[in-house]
């Protein structure tokens, strides 16, 4: 009896990593005192990178999934001080937060999901390849610790440029030996979000009776919206076709725009990153049918890559779908899509196997 109570009280006392947090205990009562229950069953997820703009309300949205047990938050700046504030949420995951290098295997050992928003964002005047050269070495040092402490983990890639960053964190698993495609997805699900929206406000429908698959990668032309498969089933004018794929391959740099410099699109990317996660703990959990958009391994084209629908399992994507058929119009993006994504793809493997 007493070293079930000892287990809960050591499980309380470890929510608030680091030792030296920023967290005083000033009060008579300590936190090694209480009685505190410990956390639902379900599955451990880490956060790389939750001291960031998507990092910070996409750990608060994890702490309210209910299929999350425990949430370890890592960053290499001021994790601490977020994981003391998620921590206080009255729900069910224990929150543990991680800060800088050293303590970048503590927070990944025993993971089952990592989402990777670290790295940094756009300015206005960037494309989303100019954060390459920071982006990659971020990427790659994370990646490095997957493989070497969870390497059966899913990875939710979101640090751009994902067309790069996903063959990037590839090949570091591919060195590694741990490589296993279905696991590793980069995150599109923002596009499929932006392209339900803008279908919705056209249609005069509730975005959440919208389905658009977007197929491709994440970067202007190779974001490809398929609007001649979007459910309802609907026909576009040649305009509207034009307007909405327009505006949903630059819905990234429309936010980039409106924030002027302050960063991009960070809280309905954590919508949008919420979404995706917890389709992919649904899919460990075994649950039936559980299909999204994602870029990941592929043969669906010649590419390596390319981001279609694919169903979640507990081993991952466990299937990655055809593309269906493609009208006249996305025929001709398909091939723009192609072009692009190949450089970016390349430029990913290149940067390790150089
Ligand atoms: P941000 O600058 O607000 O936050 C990034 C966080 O990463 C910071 O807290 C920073 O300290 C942290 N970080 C930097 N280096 C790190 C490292 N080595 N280890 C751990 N953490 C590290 O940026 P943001 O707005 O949150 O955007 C993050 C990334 O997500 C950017 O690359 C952005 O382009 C990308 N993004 C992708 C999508 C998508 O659809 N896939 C959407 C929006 C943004
Ligand atoms: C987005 O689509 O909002 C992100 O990829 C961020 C960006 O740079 O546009």
């Amino acid at each position: 009896m007493e070293s079930v109570a000892n287990q809960r009280i050591a499980r309380l006392s470890a929510h608030l990593q680091p030792p030296n947090s920023q967290m005083e205990e000033s009060c008579v009562l300590k936190r090694t005192d209480c009685r505190a229950k410990g956390g639902a069953p379900g599955f451990k997820v880490a956060v790389l990178g939750a001291a960031g703009g998507i990092g910070q309300p996409l750990a608060m949205l994890m702490k309210m999934n209910p299929l999350v047990s425990v949430l370890h938050l890592y960053d290499v700046v001021n994790a601490p001080g977020v994981t003391a504030d998620i921590s206080h949420m009255d729900t069910g995951a224990v929150v543990r937060g991680f800060l800088g290098q050293p303590q970048l295997e503590s927070a990944l050992t025993g993971m089952d999901l990592v989402i990777i928003p670290a790295g940094v964002p756009r300015k206005p005047g960037m494309t989303r390849d100019d954060l390459f050269n920071i982006n990659a070495g971020i990427v790659r040092t994370l990646c490095e610790g997957v493989a070497k402490c969870c390497p059966n983990a899913i990875v939710n890639l979101i640090s751009n440029p994902v067309n790069s960053t996903v063959p990037i964190a590839a090949e570091v698993f591919k060195k590694a030996g741990t490589y296993d495609p279905k696991r590793l997805l980069g995150v599109t699900m923002l596009d499929v979000v932006r392209a339900n929206t803008f279908v919705a406000e056209v249609l005069g429908l509730d975005p959440r009776e919208v389905d658009v698959p977007v197929v491709g990668g994440h970067a202007g032309v190779t974001i490809l919206p398929l609007l001649s498969q979007a459910k309802p089933p609907s026909s576009f004018t040649p305009e509207e076709t034009e307007y909405l794929t327009k505006r949903i391959q630059d819905g990234g740099t429309e936010v980039v725009q409106a924030k002027a410099g302050a960063g991009s699109a960070t809280l309905s990317m954590a919508y949008a990153a919420v979404k995706f996660a917890d389709a992919c703990l649904r899919g460990l959990r075994g649950d039936a049918g559980v299909v999204e958009c994602a870029f990941v391994a592929s043969e669906v084209t010649e590419l390596p890559f390319f981001a279609t629908k694919v169903r979640l399992g507990r081993r991952g994507a466990e299937e990655v779908y055809q593309l269906g058929p493609l009208n006249e119009y996305e025929r001709v993006g398909l091939q723009k899509a192609k072009k692009e994504l190949a450089e970016s793809i390349q430029k990913g493997i290149s940067f390790i196997r150089k």
